[in-house]
């Protein structure tokens, strides 16, 4: 077995919510939440991930079926975190390893916070490590207890704590590393004794201390970082701060994004170097964009639009699952779907592909060099040649092209 695997814990109700749906498929700019989570034990070298579930798991389950590295775990009552953790004794309680344990209601996780982590550990030689955060609003958090030297005694849930504890600011935002051994051990002692009389898994750490095992504490989360799902709100928190982080990475990258504050991009997208994002740009989806390119201002790009280099969208241009070649230009007011556009070709303001004919979605296929003049409606399913030519307010069928092609020869 591995010497160090996660244990990812996603069954809760999550009442706060409000939510048919399990809490851990809300999406955080186009990914479900529990996805970042799984994807930071994995750049750490994870490669089991033991996922609790309950509330929903069949969804959860459905969603992520692809994925190898999990195994699902049942936890058919929600009897509070540690009895989650508890829910894995039977794959888990003779491994010898390191435990990672991280919620899935908790997708700004990075990497190098777990690299941090599990650094720690081994050099503290500790039975268990957690990762704090200092906030200025500590509310809802479990407080971290130190005593007068710094050593951490114990976490107290907000509901728990006394009105001077609601003052502590490190919090814990519920990324620990621990001996496994340790670990089961000291869940087996955990009492459901307090105010929503559930297992918590934050009292194993003190029944971890006081059996006289090391437990360090190191304050090593960003603020933003720390941030945990309970509630919509939390969720609009969360997603702008991913998508600041999503835009700083593409603007590293080359990109140039004239108003972050007013501009959308699904994680999933990519896009080259000089490429210019105008403000009001929604990009959604597995979206590529090459090189060059200027996007915008309000353009809605969606899922499985490629562009190629050196392509203009303009206002109110609106691309789904279409691919548009170098140097394609479609500046003002139009719909391209499902379609293939050649080089250069030019798109006139207003014009679109009609591709849905109200029983399938049909394809449009534009040749290089074509002129499409304004107000132009191609039916689908269309072909048309290179260099075709279609006149302002043309309503364009494959039977017209046909019949023109006939009374030409
Ligand atoms: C938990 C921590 C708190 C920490 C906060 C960080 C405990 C007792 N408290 O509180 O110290 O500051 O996270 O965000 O651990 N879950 C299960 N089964 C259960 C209960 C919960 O799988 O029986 C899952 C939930 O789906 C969720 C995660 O565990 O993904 C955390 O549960 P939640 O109820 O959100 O705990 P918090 O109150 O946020
Ligand atoms: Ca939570």
């Amino acid at each position: 077995m591995a010497e160090r695997v996660a244990i990812v814990l996603a069954a809760g109700i999550s009442n706060r919510m409000n939510t048919l749906l399990s809490k851990v498929l809300h999406e955080v700019c186009g990914r479900p939440m529990l996805a970042y989570v799984l994807d930071a034990c994995r750049q750490v070298g994870v490669e089991k991930i033991y996922v609790v579930v309950g509330f929903s798991a069949d969804q959860v389950k459905h969603r992520f079926k692809d994925a190898e590295d999990i195994v699902w775990v049942q936890q058919d009552e929600q009897r509070g975190t540690a009895h989650a953790v508890l829910c894995c004794k039977e794959h888990l309680m003779d491994f010898e390893g390191q435990t990672l344990i991280l919620c899935g209601d908790g997708p700004l996780i990075r990497a190098q916070t777990l690299r941090t982590l599990i650094e720690k550990h081994k050099t503290e030689q500790s039975a268990a490590t957690l990762a704090t955060a200092v906030l200025d609003d500590p509310s809802g958090y479990g407080r971290i207890i130190r005593d007068a030297y710094g050593n951490i005694q114990g976490i107290i849930e907000d509901t728990e704590c006394t009105s001077e504890q609601l003052g502590i600011r490190e919090i814990n935002p519920s990324y620990y590393l621990f001996n496994n051994k340790v670990l089961f051990e000291a869940l087996e002692k955990v009492k459901p004794d307090n105010v929503k009389k559930e297992y918590y898994l934050t009292d194993a750490l003190s029944v971890i201390i006081t059996t006289g095992h090391k437990v360090v504490a190191v304050t090593a989360v960003p603020a933003e970082e720390a941030v945990g799902i309970n509630s919509r709100a939390q969720l609009s928190q969360a997603s702008k701060i991913m998508q600041r982080r999503i835009q700083q990475q593409l603007m590293e990258n080359g990109v140039t994004i004239v108003d972050p504050d007013n501009t959308w991009i699904d994680v999933r997208a990519q896009i080259g170097q000089d490429t210019v994002i105008e403000p009001f740009t929604y990009i959604h989806g597995q979206v590529k964009i090459g090189q060059g390119c200027r996007i915008g201002p309000f353009a809605y790009l969606r899922h499985g639009t490629v562009l190629k280099n050196d392509v203009v969208l303009g206002v109110y241009t609106e691309v789904k699952n279409s691919t548009l070649a170098d140097g394609v230009r479609v500046r003002h007011h139009s719909y391209i779907g499902d379609a293939t556009v050649g080089r250069n070709v030019n798109i006139g303001a207003g014009s679109i592909t009609a591709n849905f004919d109200g029983e399938k979605v049909n394809r449009t296929d534009i040749g290089d060099d074509c002129y499409i003049g304004s107000g132009a409606v191609l039916i689908a399913p269309l072909e048309l040649k290179d260099g075709s030519n279609i006149s302002a307010g043309t309503v364009i069928s494959q039977e017209k092209i046909d019949k023109l092609g006939e009374d030409t020869k």
